[in-house]
């Protein structure tokens, strides 16, 4: 097992399979930046799936059981299902879950879990139609996502989590609704504080409900008591509804930071990997993988680069002085 310098063992890996999305939402890639003329990665820069796949086991050989596949949008690459497979069969994985928007899941949903995917975790802001669409840049509406999920669940996916990042006067009034639809549904809705990930979103601390505030707005329609923890290191803050079945979570990365349970790395899409969401910088391992490195010596480049991390900022966020300005973005390696 490796430990970094703050003695966290590296457990999960998320891997971003793209850096496209077919939506633009406004906090992750506004359409102003985004638009027709962006350039998005080649094809011959993205990792291949034989490439993910041979990172990933020198990665699960170095610590890592959950993974989780992320984009971008991880269902606009073509045949995802295929590199599901790959991944399902690797010694020592012992989940294995996808963060989508959900737009292809109808088309998807069966053959990712016939795949062997374990898990989804569906991203869905609003109820409220025009709330929805001007969050995601028009791209999707409320029922193609209902659409998805019920594709979800027919195909066995069980259960299903909702991600929900929520920012102050565009969709925080409309939080309650959500909760009381997933509760009804059986659905695990996760409220996220709106973070400052990348350099592109505008984000203000004003723009940030803090989970206590949510967890009183929903505690006062839909009575709540707080939970323990399914495992080390989750990251959310989970409370059941006191009448009835059924979970909530609140992912409080702003208002308390959880880095010092940290043990999650990232894959980007051309094969760099990052110790923080918030990193400047990643460590290539493409360039070694390509020219011909060993298992042992792609190894060795992830057992210095873990040992070597020190990252911690959502826990320095308030003490910086100055915003940090060299990030990598959100939709680079999908949260
Ligand atoms: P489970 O495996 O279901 O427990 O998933 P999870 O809680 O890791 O959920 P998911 O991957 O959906 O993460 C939810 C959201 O929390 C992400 O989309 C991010 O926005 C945020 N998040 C996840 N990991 C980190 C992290 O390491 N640091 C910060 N600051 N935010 C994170
Ligand atoms: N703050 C919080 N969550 C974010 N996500 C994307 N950008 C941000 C942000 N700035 C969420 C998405 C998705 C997950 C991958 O990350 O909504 O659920
Ligand atoms: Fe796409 Fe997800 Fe980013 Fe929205 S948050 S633009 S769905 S990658
Ligand atoms: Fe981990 Fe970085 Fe998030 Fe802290 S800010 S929890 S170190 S990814």
């Amino acid at each position: 097992m490796i430990q970094d310098q703050f003695k966290r063992p590296l457990r999960d890996l998320r891997i971003s399979v793209t850096d496209r999305c077919n939506f633009r939402c406004t906090y992750c890639m506004p359409a102003e930046i985004f638009g027709e003329g962006y350039k998005f990665l080649p094809r011959d820069e993205i990792l291949s799936f034989e490439e993910i796949e041979r990172l990933t086991r020198i990665i699960v050989r170095a610590g890592a059981v959950k993974l989780r596949l992320t984009g971008g949008e991880p269902l606009v690459r073509q045949d995802i299902e295929t590199l599901v497979a790959m991944l399902a069969e690797i010694d020592g994985v012992e989940d294995l879950a996808m963060t989508t928007n959900a737009y292809f899941l109808p088309q998807k949903a069966q053959a990712l879990k016939d795949a062997g995917l374990q898990r989804v975790t569906i991203s869905l802001d609003s109820l409220d139609e025009d709330v929805f669409q001007r969050m995601n840049g028009r791209r999707s509406s409320v029922q193609k996502v209902l659409d998805g999920i019920a594709a979800a669940e027919q195909a066995g996916f069980d259960p299903i989590k909702i991600n929900t990042v929520v920012q102050r006067g565009v969709n925080d009034h409309t939080v309650v609704d959500l909760a009381r639809f997933c509760k009804d549904h059986g659905y695990i809705v996760r409220f996220i504080e709106y973070m400052d990930v990348g350099t592109m979103n505008g984000w203000r601390m004003d723009d940030v409900v803090p989970a206590d505030e949510l967890v009183a707005r929903i505690d006062a329609e839909l009575p709540l008591e707080p939970i323990g923890k399914n495992y080390r290191g989750e990251v959310a803050r989970r409370y059941r509804f006191r009448n009835g079945g059924g979970e909530i979570g609140l992912i409080t990365s702003v208002t308390r930071p959880f880095c010092g349970a940290c043990t999650r790395l990232r894959l980007s899409p051309e094969g760099q990997i990052f110790t923080c969401l918030f990193a400047g910088q990643g460590t290539d391992l493409r360039a070694p993988l390509r020219s011909g490195a060993s298992d042992e010596e792609l190894e060795q480049i992830l057992r210095g680069t873990w040992h070597a991390r020190n990252d911690r900022y959502s826990e320095e966020r308030s003490e910086l002085t100055e915003p940090r300005t060299e990030k990598v973005q959100m939709y680079h390696i999908g949260g």
